[in-house]
């Protein structure tokens, strides 16, 4: 089944908005299977957005995600990379619509609170790279029969 890698950035945290972002993903209907705080070191966050790596922006990129703990999200279901982008909203928060993440609770796009994978096969990557085996969990969710038909 699919799977994608959201995190809260650093953003996010410093402004508590954990909670708020987190229920957002898990009223929708998504199955969470990790989460955890977590202070990304330097060699993380540039193998994470290794595709950047030639943007003027890259170097700031990195700061802002090293400058605090973020956290970190694996969510699975049908569907989930595309819809989590849709949760999250466009990259520019100015251009997110409302009701989205970015769209309501950001107004920069070197502040834009959160991530998510762009593909099902950088969902699988980022998982790999951001939890360990023992991190992850398989559970099935009281609510599944309400959820899922
Ligand atoms: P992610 O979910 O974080 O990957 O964002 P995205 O997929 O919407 O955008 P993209 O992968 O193109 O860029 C990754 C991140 O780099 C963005 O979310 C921003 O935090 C940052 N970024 C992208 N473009 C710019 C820019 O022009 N200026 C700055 N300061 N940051 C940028
Ligand atoms: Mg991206």
């Amino acid at each position: 089944v699919e799977e994608t890698y959201v995190m809260i950035k650093p953003d996010g945290v410093q402004r508590g908005l954990v909670g708020e972002i987190i229920s957002r993903f898990e009223r929708k209907g998504f199955r969470l299977t990790g989460l955890k705080l977590f202070q990304c070191p330097t060699e993380l966050a540039e193998e994470h957005y290794k595709d950047l790596q030639s943007k003027p922006f890259f170097p700031k990129l990195i700061k802002y995600i090293t400058s605090g703990p973020v956290v970190c999200m694996a969510w699975e279901g049908v569907g989930v990379v595309a819809s989590a982008r849709k949760l999250i909203g466009s990259t520019n928060p100015l251009q997110a619509e409302p009701g989205t993440i970015r769209g309501d609770l950001a107004v920069q796009t070197g502040r834009n609170v959160v991530h998510g994978s762009d593909s099902p096969e950088n969902g699988q990557r980022e998982i790999a790279l951001w939890f360990k085996e023992g991190e992850l969990c398989q559970w099935t969710p009281a609510q599944a029969p309400w959820l899922w038909e």
